[in-house]
Order: C-alpha cells, then structure tokens, then sequence
C-alpha cells in the first residue's frame, strides 16, 4: 500500500482470466502479469494462443499457468479452479472474459447459434462466477493480501444496453450478464466480494476483425466512435486492472463503459 492508500498492483494475487488466448484475456493477462499477480491463462481451442500469452508475462518477469477448458461446462470450470489453486494455492480474482459470437438475421438464426452463444457468453460467466464465489466463501478473508473477499469482474459489451441487429443471441446474452451481474453484486457485497463488469465498445480483436480490416468498413465504424479511434485491448485491461485492484475496493455492481464514447449517441454529434 503506498502512502495514498492506493494499491494499482496485484501482487502477492493470483487471477485466473478465461478466454485468454487472444485480444482483450490476452491483454488482460499480460497487464496482470506485469502488475504482479499469478494469472491462470485459460483458454478452449487456441493452445498456441495460450502459450503466447505465457511467453509474454514470463519475459515480462511476471508468472502464470495455462489450464485448457471449456467455460460453458461446469466439470471444466470446477477443473479450472481447483488447478488454479493446485498452482498457487489460491485465487483472489476472475476475470470472466471468454466469449464468442454467431452471428445471423433473427429469422435464420439456428437454436444450435442461439445456445452456442448463450451457453458460453452468459451461462460460461455465471458457471465461473459460482465457482469463484465458493472458493472465496470456503477460503475466507486474506486482508493482508486484499480488503475484499475476492474480485470478479465480468467482460460484457456496450451491447449490454445498445440493441444489435442480426446479433440477437449476443445481445441477449450481455444484457443477461448485466443483471447477473448487478444480482450476485448485491448477494454477495456483505460478504465483500466485489462483482463488477466492463462494456467495452469497438476493440481490435479477433472476434470483429470484418469491421476493422477491411477500409470501408473502418471508416463505417469510426462514425460510430467519437473519440476518433478504434479500442485496443490494452484500453481494456487497464480498466480490469483498476476493478481488480484495491483501488476500486468500495466499488460493486458496477459497469465501467470503455468504448471512447460510443455509447453517447454518435448520430446526435451534430445535433440530431
Ligand atoms: N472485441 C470487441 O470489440 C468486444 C467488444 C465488446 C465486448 N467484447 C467481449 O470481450 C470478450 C473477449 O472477446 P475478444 O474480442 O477478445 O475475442 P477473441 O479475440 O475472439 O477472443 C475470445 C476468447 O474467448 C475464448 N473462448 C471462446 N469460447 C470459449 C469457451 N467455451 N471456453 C473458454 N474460452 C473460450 C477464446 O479461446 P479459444 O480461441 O482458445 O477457443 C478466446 O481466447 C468477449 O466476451 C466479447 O464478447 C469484445
């Protein structure tokens, strides 16, 4: 703790961060790593992805373990968890990041895409955060390590609040995970455990590449975008940071929008 009370770093921490084999858990993990904490790198299919992720905390000095499982199946979280804990004893942060889109206009949309989605995006989330949630309960306090029980802090989008045509199975599924959210934010905060989440707006990652890498289609999303440049994950992970820190220790059940203002009624700029 520094003489302002404000503690930026997680050391002495250990964070597991799922879906964290490519853009914002990639990003996530590695500013974990550089601000001290043991990450748990989870990923479902991309082991080198993983593996990259792990390359880069440990050249950065910082520490982590890889754990391959599938969020969406409760035998791989409670497997994610107790290996978690195998490697370092314990865990003091979740960063529920993994997600997926499937895109497809409502009327073609297949019951395997909308539960594909679901099942990742907003059961995969709550799956994690009943696991984290147990292991703080049955550990108990650590206050010379953090003030809080424990940390969850939950990857949604500004699609949480922002309606999206032809993406109706991932807008659902963030709107879910903001009541979600909210709901074990206000179960769990007189046992201190800290539930947060970030919306972020447009980052560069590979789940969009379509609307970034292509020219025309950057300048679409752009428009959209008042701050005039496209997200990075990094942008990101320094908001996880803070929520995951003991910075924010009085903060629960809330949503930190980082989106460069995209959520500000881009169409209104020049006064609607
Ligand atoms: N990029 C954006 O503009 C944006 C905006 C708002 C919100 N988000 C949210 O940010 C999160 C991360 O997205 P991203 O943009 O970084 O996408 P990404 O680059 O495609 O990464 C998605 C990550 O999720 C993992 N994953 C997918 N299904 C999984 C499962 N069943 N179990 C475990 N891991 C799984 C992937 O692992 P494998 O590749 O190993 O399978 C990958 O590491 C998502 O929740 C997304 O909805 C992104």
């Amino acid at each position: 703790m520094g003489e302002t009370g404000i503690r930026l770093d997680l050391t002495g921490q250990t964070a597991i961060v799922t879906g964290a084999s490519s853009g914002i858990g990639a990003g996530i993990a590695r500013l974990f790593g550089r601000a001290g904490a043991n990450v748990v790198i989870n990923y479902r299919s991309s082991e080198d992805g993983a593996r990259e992720t792990l390359r880069a905390i440990e050249d950065a000095g910082g520490t982590g373990r890889i754990v391959q499982a599938d969020v969406s199946q409760e035998g791989d979280v409670k497997r994610l968890f107790e290996e978690a804990c195998d490697a370092f004893g314990t865990v003091h942060v979740l960063i529920a990041n993994a997600g997926l889109q499937r895109d497809a206009p409502a009327h073609e949309m297949s019951l395997a895409d909308w539960k594909t989605v679901l099942d990742v995006n907003l059961t995969g989330q709550f799956l994690c955060a009943r696991e984290a949630i147990r292991l703080f309960r049955a550990r108990g306090p650590v206050p010379e390590v953090c003030p809080a029980l424990g940390k969850i802090v939950c990857i949604s989008s500004v699609h949480q609040f922002i309606p999206w045509s032809g993406r109706v199975n991932y807008a659902a599924s963030k709107g879910g995970l903001l009541l979600m959210m909210q709901s074990l934010a206000q179960e769990y905060a007189g046992e201190k455990i800290r539930i947060n989440a970030i919306a972020p707006g447009a980052i560069k990652t590979a789940i969009n590449r379509s609307s970034w890498d292509d020219p025309a289609e950057r300048e679409k999303l752009l428009d959209l975008i008042p701050y005039g440049r496209i997200g990075e994950s990094e942008d990101v992970a320094r908001a996880a940071l803070w929520l995951a820190s003991d910075a924010s220790d009085y903060v629960t059940g809330e949503t930190l929008v980082v989106d460069g203002g995209m959520a500000l009624y881009p169409g209104f700029r020049e006064g609607g």
